[in-house]
């Protein structure tokens, strides 16, 4: 008898669970399947900083992910959004994104939309705000810059944590405290010090496959490639990789004279209320900006 060589099996049925209780190499596997880099660690990391839910086959296997972040009681972003490849187009990252915009209720929401699910936020309500430039690439030994007048450079530790916060708040609008504590256990931390103060600062850790610079804070390009420029000197020749809406100016080129150009873009999407500030407009009006994201995810 001649057996036919296709099949039509049916769809099967998918349930959401938290994040909590995946297996860390589960996640892994999920966002190995759609090319990003995240190791087992950097899953971690993100875990221990906001809550999620995996969607589960019905034995168990999970093939999709969304996570959100509550910075303020008023702000959450969201991140770490996966559909396996297979089950893509079929309706799961709608059903899981409904999921988590019921949970985070009427706060603000920000999130950095890669080309693939742009369209799927856009139809929920989300307005593209800006570009996010992902610059990567094996870092090359940066030019010589000399430090803006009057400052100098200092190794930050656990004791600079409440200095650097303050900073960040008036930056990124919303306070990441938990954030900067976590990600500074594991990073290498940067302060650029005038009369005494912390002006700018910047923290590089490992990441995917090699180092992230991020989060940066500064004022101006000056002080953002004095705080970035000792970690791509430390890193020549290894792959790095830092995230910023810098689109031009010293400091975008300053990247790409390091090694690190721009590789790919996503797009910064807000809904319920603008994110951040428009071109021009600084946040504390002339105060400190994000020059770098700490991730996608994050912000
Ligand atoms: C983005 C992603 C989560 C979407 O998941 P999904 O399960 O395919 O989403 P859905 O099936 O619910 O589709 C939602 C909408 O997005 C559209 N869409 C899905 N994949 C798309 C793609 N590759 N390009 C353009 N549009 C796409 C669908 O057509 C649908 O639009 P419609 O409702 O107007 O028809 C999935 O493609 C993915 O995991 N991509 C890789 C990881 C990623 O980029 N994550 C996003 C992080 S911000």
């Amino acid at each position: 008898m001649v057996k036919s060589s296709s099949i039509q099996l049916d769809s099967f049925e998918l349930t959401l669970s938290e994040m909590e209780n995946a297996d860390l190499d589960a996640l892994h596997a999920l966002s190995l399947a759609v090319g990003w880099p995240h190791r087992a660690e950097d899953w971690q990391i993100v875990r221990e900083m906001g809550r999620g839910v995996v969607a589960r086959d019905a034995i168990g296997r999970v093939l999709g992910s969304a996570m959100w972040f509550d910075f303020a009681p008023d702000f959450t972003t969201i991140g770490m959004v996966i559909t396996s490849p297979r089950l893509q187009m079929l309706g799961t990252g709608r059903w899981m994104m409904e999921h988590v915009l019921a949970q985070t209720g009427s706060r603000a929401l920000g999130l950095n939309a890669t080309r693939a699910a742009k369209r799927l936020y856009q139809s929920l309500g989300f307005r593209a705000e800006k570009l996010d430039y992902q610059c990567n690439g094996e870092a090359v030994s940066p030019p010589i810059v000399p430090l803006p007048p009057r400052t100098r450079l200092r190794a930050l530790d656990q004791a600079d944590l409440a200095e650097i916060a303050t900073l960040d708040l008036v930056a990124y609008g919303a306070d990441r405290m938990p954030v900067l504590t976590r990600l500074l256990n594991v990073s290498k931390g940067l302060a650029l010090i005038r009369d005494g103060r912390t002006v700018a600062f910047s923290l590089c850790r490992r990441f995917g496959r090699g180092h992230v610079i991020g989060p940066v804070v500064a004022t101006s390009d000056e002080e953002a490639i004095a705080v970035v420029r000792p970690h791509v000197a430390d890193h020549v020749g290894s792959f790095l990789r830092i995230d910023t809406r810098q689109q031009a100016g010293a400091f975008p080129q300053f990247l790409a004279q390091s090694g690190l150009p721009v590789y790919d873009t996503v797009t910064s999407m807000s809904l319920r209320r603008a994110w951040l500030p428009e071109d021009g407009a600084q946040p504390g009006g002339g105060g400190p900006l994000i020059y770098g994201l700490a991730s996608q995810a994050l912000g």
